[in-house]
């Protein structure tokens, strides 16, 4: 298998999602879900420490802010434990492992987002990430009425991330001293206010905690409309991507990659990861049921409203082998949740025009538009490795799909066979999470 020429990754950068995936839909019901272990750290540790065994990059815990009251009938949604939080549990039980966290800058203050991220990334030695998002939702949560725009988002999401930055740098692990005999604890020197005074936030430092002496913590990024790539390709040193579809992949990996050249950023810096949705079986057929029973939830009313909810277009009215066609898409500027997912819906139905039918099975509408492979472990490896080779992605973050025998399967079989074919290491050649992104690490 050959990979890229445009790159010098050679090998993948894999990540595992603890987020319940698994769970999805009615899957909570199967006796083997733990279901009950969601709200321990159990459960995670047990994740980590596989994941760990098997020289995984990071786990990663993305997060909303919100939960929807009705839904918990059914399934136990966005619950879930504060993703930093767990991660410091982890952390203790745990030690080459990153620990990719998420964290919000449209809802947080700054001085305590760098804190946390440094609080745990102290508790970590080296080994904590902060997946930046703007947020879909969850702004009722914080007296905020309306959600701000995209625009506003990243505005905000740039001038947090310089202040968050510059608090890291103002307190330094090198300036440090605690020499007992002269009686400096620290060299004042070293340490520089901030002395932050945005359009948006004042914040004068410096922070409590000293920075790591393994370097700033990496950043990680999700969102990929214009300006949510223009932010990425400023800062992030990996994005999390939805792509459903190998093209989808080639697009955002060389868009980063040409917005990161032209900032003066090495391309090689910004790793594309697309969430990889695994429903696995020891064959194709136990995949499959699987992947149906995950999905069995999911009338045709609730597909409609997807559609809809993603797009703004109700497509109900429509026979099911109609073709859904550019003509009927709204204007492309109509206000929606997620322009990423949005943009992702469009481009399917300018390229394909898919029938209704077709439209209510796909990733973009049943799941969260990520890659799926539904198949035996042999079928995983296989598709990784065309969607590396052909320059769609510098890794994955794995999502479990339908039982946790999926993740059984990815880590028992699929993992070692990339790392048979020389797409994947065997073990760190690093402690932090920094080293193992170094390319070849
Ligand atoms: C693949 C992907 C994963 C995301 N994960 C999260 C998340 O865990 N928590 C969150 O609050 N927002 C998450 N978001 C939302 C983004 O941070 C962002 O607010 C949203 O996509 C709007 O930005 P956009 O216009 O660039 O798409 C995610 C978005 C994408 C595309």
């Amino acid at each position: 298998m050959t990979t890229t020429s445009d790159s010098r990754h050679d090998r993948l950068t894999i990540g595992l999602s603890l987020a319940g995936t698994w769970l999805k839909g009615h899957s909570w019901r199967r006796p083997d879900s733990r279901v009950e272990d969601l709200y321990g750290t159990d459960l995670y540790v047990d994740l980590a420490r596989r994941a760990e065994a098997a020289a995984l990059d990071f786990v990663f815990k993305p997060d909303s802010l919100f939960v929807d009251p009705d839904g918990l009938a059914e399934s136990p949604g966005f619950s879930s434990l504060d993703p930093t939080v767990m991660l410091a549990a982890i952390a203790r039980e745990t030690s080459r492992i990153g620990l990719v966290t998420t964290v919000s800058t449209t809802f947080n203050p700054p001085y305590v987002v760098a804190r946390q991220l440094m609080s745990l990334h102290r508790i970590s030695n080296g080994r904590a990430g902060w997946n930046i998002v703007t947020s879909l939702d969850g702004q009722h949560n914080f007296g905020v009425g309306e959600m701000p725009t995209a625009e506003e988002r990243y505005a905000r999401a740039r001038e947090f991330t310089e202040v968050v930055r510059g608090l890291w740098r103002g307190y330094p692990a090198g300036s440090l001293l605690a020499d007992r005999e002269a009686g400096r604890y620290a060299d004042t020197g070293r340490v520089e206010v901030l002395d932050h005074d945005g359009e948006r936030f004042s914040v004068r430092g410096p922070l409590t905690v000293p920075g790591d002496p393994s370097g700033e913590v990496p950043l990680f990024q999700a969102g990929a409309s214009p300006v949510g790539r223009a932010f990425a390709a400023s800062v992030a040193d990996a994005t999390f991507a939805a792509t459903p579809d190998l093209d989808a992949g080639v697009e955002l990996r060389s868009d980063l990659r040409r917005r990161a050249a032209e900032l003066g950023r090495d391309p090689d810096a910004l790793r594309v990861l697309p969430g990889l949705s695994l429903f696995l079986g020891r064959t194709r057929e136990e995949a499959l049921a699987l992947h149906r029973e995950a999905h069995a939830h999911l009338d045709d009313a609730r597909r409609y409203a997807a559609v809809e909810a993603v797009l703004g277009l109700d497509v109900s009215g429509l026979a099911p082998d109609a073709r859904v066609t550019p003509e009927l898409l709204p204007p492309a500027d109509t206000p929606v949740r997620s322009r990423t997912h949005a943009d992702l819906l469009r481009r399917l139905v300018e390229r394909e025009r898919p029938t209704v039918a077709d439209l209510l099975h796909r990733p973009e509408v049943v799941g969260s538009a990520h890659w799926v492979v539904v198949g035996t472990p042999d079928d995983a490896v296989r598709e990784i490795g065309e969607r590396f080779a052909a320059g769609a992605a510098d890794g994955f973050i794995a999502l479990p799909g339908g039982s946790l025998g999926s993740l059984d399967l990815f880590l028992d079989e699929v993992v070692p066979a990339l790392v048979d074919k020389g797409l994947f290491r065997d073990s760190y050649r690093g402690t932090t999470l920094r080293e193992h992104l170094i390319p070849g690490a």
